[in-house]
């Protein structure tokens, strides 16, 4: 397995480790995730800091991720194990709820983890998606002046790439697959899952989605 976040994991926990949230991430899971009990997996989990939000719901936050780096910072704050979104080593039907935050950028196949989230939820579970804004973050954005984004032509084709306007970013470092607005939901809705809910979060433009989609019972 790959990892590209094995080389960046200790900046990661660094950056990002220290409790600022200004695109609002950890509101935007708890508003669409709410209250609940029993195991809720985190694929991507990374260095595991949605943990707290995720436990202080009432839920039993369990992690996977690919990168073995990352998920030694995550260890202590919740289980984890190793695995590859694309073929998570989970029992189907097995848990009431999945999150991905700011992970589905970083996924090859995100179609094939939408597949996998379904068929480990449980009847009737929740699905909540925290991630960067299709429409407003990608190669194709230059946010030099956060006032005034400058959005290019390159949206719509689903691409990969490593294009940014800064250099203290994820994507310069580890690159990031952009997935359109009308993509990304087509895919939860294909794989059979039903949309419940959307929040934007991030000023001026919009930085993060999320959604909340639901297995049906
Ligand atoms: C931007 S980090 C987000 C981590 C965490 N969710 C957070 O909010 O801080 C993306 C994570 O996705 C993981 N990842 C990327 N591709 C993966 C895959 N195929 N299977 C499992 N994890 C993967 C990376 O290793 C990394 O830890």
């Amino acid at each position: 397995m790959t990892a590209a976040y094995d080389e960046i994991a200790d900046w990661y926990e660094e950056r990002f480790g220290g409790g600022e949230d200004p695109l609002g991430l950890h509101a935007a899971l708890g508003e669409l995730l709410g209250t609940g009990s029993g195991p809720c997996l985190e694929i991507g989990c990374g260095t595991g800091h949605n943990a707290g939000t995720v436990a202080d719901l009432g839920w039993t936050p369990v992690g996977v991720d690919i990168s073995a780096r990352m998920l030694g910072h995550a260890r202590g704050r919740l289980p984890v194990a190793r695995g590859d979104a694309a073929l998570v080593p989970v029992r189907s039907g097995a848990v009431s709820a999945v999150v991905t935050v700011m992970a589905h950028t970083d996924m090859s196949d995100f179609f094939a983890v939408l597949r996998q989230i379904e068929r480990v939820l449980a009847p009737g579970g929740v699905y909540a998606h925290v991630g960067v804004h299709p429409c407003f973050v990608g190669g194709f954005a230059d946010h030099s002046d956060p006032a005034a984004v400058v959005v290019r032509g390159g949206y719509r084709e689903t691409h990969w790439t490593k294009e940014s306007w800064t250099d203290q970013g994820l994507r310069d470092k580890v690159g990031a697959v952009h997935v359109p607005l009308a993509g990304l939901l087509n895919g939860v809705v294909a794989v059979g899952m039903g949309l419940e809910r959307f929040v934007e979060g991030g000023e001026p433009v919009p930085g993060m989605l999320g959604i909340l989609a639901r297995k049906p019972g």
